[in-house]
C-alpha cells in the first residue's frame, strides 16, 4: 500500500492516465477520489462514471451529450460527463464493462482530446484527466475481447494495484478504529484478535460494515468479538488463524451459545453438554455475561 501511495504522490499533478486495478472493496474508488482531492485539479469536478450502471444505448448521450432534437425527448441540449468534468477528473468504474464499440468511441475522444455532442458538429475540448479502474484480472479481460488492448494501453499509463486487505494487515485496526468514529472507545482484545485474524474477503468494505454494525449492538463501550459479524461461519479457522487458545476458542463459543439462548443458562448447559454450574464458573472465569 505504501508503495502504491508513493507512485500515486508522484503522478498527482501530472495528466497521466491511471488504471486501478484491486478486488471488490478494496478502495479504488476511494484512491480514485483522494488522487483527485490532492492533485493539481482538486478544484474542478469529479465524475464518477459507472460503466456497468449505464445502459449501452444512453452511454454515448450520457458521456458526450446531446443536442437539442437528437432524440424526440431531447427538448434541451444536455452536456455529457466529459464535458461536466472540465478540466477536473472523470473516473470510468469498471471500465471493462463498456461494449467494445463505446470503449472505441472513447478511445478516439482520448486520442483526438476532442469530441462532439450526439447530433451536433461543433467540436469541444476533452481536458479532463481519464482515471479507470477494474476489479477483474486485465490479462483475461484482454484475451476473452472484453476490454479493447488499444483503449488498455491509452489508460494505462499508471497502473495502481490496490492490494487486498489480508495482504496489509496493519491497516486492518487503524481503519477499524477510524470507522468506529467516536461512538464507542475501542476494541476489547478478543475482538482485535478476530479483526486481525479474519480474512476479510469483502475487504474494506466488510470491515467497515463489520465495525458500523458492531457499534449498533455493542452495548459495553468498546466492541467485543461476540458483537461483530464475522467469523461466525468460520470461527475455528479465524480462530487458527489467530493463533488462539483452546480457552479462548471455548470463551467465544460459550459467548455464542449464551446469545443465542439468550442467557438461558440450562439450556445453553445442555448445549454445551456440562452441567449449569460449571457453564456458571466458566461464564465467570472469561467475564462474560
Ligand atoms: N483507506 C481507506 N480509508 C478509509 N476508508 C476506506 C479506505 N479504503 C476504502 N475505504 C472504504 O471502504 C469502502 C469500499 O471502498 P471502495 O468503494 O473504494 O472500494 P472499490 O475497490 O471501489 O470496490 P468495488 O470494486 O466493489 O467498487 C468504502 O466505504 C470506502 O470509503
Ligand atoms: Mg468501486
Amino acid at each position: 500500500m505504501r508503495s502504491v501511495l508513493d507512485t500515486a504522490e508522484k503522478v498527482l499533478d501530472h495528466d497521466a492516465s491511471i488504471l486501478i486495478l484491486g478486488e471488490s472493496g478494496a478502495g479504488k474508488d476511494f484512491l480514485a477520489q483522494a488522487i483527485h482531492a490532492c492533485g493539481a485539479r482538486r478544484d474542478e469536478p469529479f465524475v464518477h462514471i459507472e460503466c456497468a450502471s449505464v445502459p449501452a444505448d444512453l452511454f454515448e448521450s450520457e458521456l458526450f451529450g446531446h443536442e437539442r432534437g437528437t432524440f424526440t425527448d431531447a427538448q434541451q441540449r444536455k452536456l455529457g460527463k466529459l464535458e461536466l468534468a472540465r478540466r477536473g477528473t472523470v473516473y470510468f468504474d469498471e471500465l471493462s464493462a463498456l461494449t467494445p464499440p463505446l470503449q472505441a468511441k472513447l478511445l478516439r475522444a482520448m486520442q483526438e482530446r476532442r469530441f462532439t455532442r450526439l447530433g451536433g458538429n461543433a467540436s469541444v475540448a476533452f481536458e479532463a484527466r481519464v482515471l479507470s479502474s477494474s476489479s477483474a484480472d486485465v490479462r483475461a479481460l484482454l484475451d476473452s475481447g472484453a476490454l479493447r488492448p488499444d483503449l488498455y494501453y491509452r489508460i494505462n499509463v499508471v497502473t495502481l494495484a490496490v492490494p487486498p486487505l489480508r495482504e496489509r494487515r496493519e491497516d486492518i485496526l487503524p481503519l477499524a478504529k477510524k470507522f468506529l468514529a467516536r461512538r464507542k472507545k475501542g476494541f476489547a482484545a478478543d475482538a482485535e484478535r478476530v479483526l486481525l485474524s479474519y480474512a476479510w474477503p469483502g475487504n474494506v468494505r466488510e470491515l467497515r460494515n463489520a465495525v458500523e454494525r458492531a457499534v449498533l449492538v455493542e452495548d459495553d463501550d468498546a466492541i467485543r468479538a461476540a458483537s461483530l459479524p464475522v467469523g461466525a461461519d468460520d470461527l475455528v479457522v479465524t480462530a487458527a488463524r489467530g493463533a488462539w487458545t483452546l480457552e479462548q476458542l471455548e470463551s467465544h463459543y460459550i459467548a455464542e451459545v449464551l446469545k443465542t439462548t439468550r442467557a438461558n443458562y440450562s439450556k445453553a448447559a445442555e448445549i454445551l453438554g456440562i452441567n449449569r454450574k460449571t457453564l456458571l464458573e466458566k461464564r465467570r472465569k472469561y467475564g462474560l455475561r
